[in-house]
């Protein structure tokens, strides 16, 4: 025996005429294995996801809408550690924003379904609707890294704190970038405060420069402002969202994805009752 034959004859099995690497077979198997318990595990989370939005309290089957609809980006057909990690990563930062701030939640709820009615109605194909659901979910996630006293500040901010807040797209674009299935959500997170006149934050970017998603998520943000009450004001009647809508075509709002919202709520393309009052004050 030649010094290295015994290494040789370790590594390879001569059957049938063919010799086979035993180190590549059972890196196979491992690789088999390794994808057979992540299967499970995927089955074992959306197992108990459904036992737990059966039995939930409405919240939670917030938090769980919420969650499915970021985690429809992850390719859990081709289920792999990496796209397990990515869907515990998501769940993390869904249950973070619903424990920090309890109304965020149905907000962004809405505003997620703003964008999916209004992608559709755009004619997106069915990925990019769960691209901008996802962002309507996600689009406010760097304010976990925003302070309290800033951020429920009673009273006018000051310029540092005004600046304080309009970091939130950046970490948000921080936040979300590593979580690999998800991380094309972030640049369009980082300009989800751009104007479509170029004098938003935190790059002033203007008009097409904007990514798409990111200029329909800031109508639809900007809507469901409008719809909910405020400490300081009611919500706004729908000829007053309607006119609101106009007068910021052009400078805040992409004057395209607002004729589109308008065609939507006239011709009734929509899913969701709260739009359903605009309906007559667009006709007008
Ligand atoms: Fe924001």
């Amino acid at each position: 025996m030649k010094a290295g034959d015994a290494k040789r004859f370790c590594r390879t099995v001569t059957e049938g005429g063919k010799t086979w690497n035993t180190d590549a077979c059972t890196g196979r198997l491992a690789a088999r294995v390794r994808r057979e318990i992540d299967i499970l595990k995927i089955t074992a989370i959306r197992e108990t996801l459904s036992k737990l939005y059966a039995s939930c309290p409405l919240e939670d089957k917030l938090l769980l809408d919420c969650y499915t609809r970021v985690t429809d980006l992850l390719d859990t057909e081709h289920c792999t550690a990496e796209v397990i990690d990515d869907m515990y990563a998501v769940y993390a930062v869904v249950k973070m924003l619903q424990t920090r701030f309890p109304t965020m939640l149905p907000h962004v709820h809405r505003v997620s379904a703003v964008c999916m009615d209004l992608g559709k109605t755009m004619g997106f194909v069915p990925r990019d609707v769960s691209v901008i659901g996802a962002l309507g979910v996600l689009h406010d996630a760097g304010k976990l890294g925003i302070s309290d006293a800033v951020l429920f500040k009673q009273g006018p901010l000051t310029a540092l704190e005004w600046e304080d807040i309009r970091r939130h797209s950046a970490i948000g674009y921080e936040l979300i970038r590593p979580i690999g299935g998800i991380s094309e959500l972030a640049d369009l997170i980082l300009a989800h405060h751009e104007r479509w006149d170029g004098h938003g934050y935190p790059r002033g970017l203007k008009k097409e420069e904007i990514p798409l998603f990111s200029r329909i998520l800031t109508l639809a943000d900007s809507i469901d402002a409008m719809i909910s009450d405020r400490f300081y004001r009611k919500a706004l009647s729908p000829p007053q969202i309607v006119a609101e809508i106009e007068c910021c075509s052009g400078n805040q709002f992409d004057p395209t994805v607002v004729e589109a919202f308008f065609d939507m709520i006239r011709e009734n393309r929509h899913t969701l009752s709260f739009l359903s009052p605009l309906h007559d004050a667009v006709m007008k």
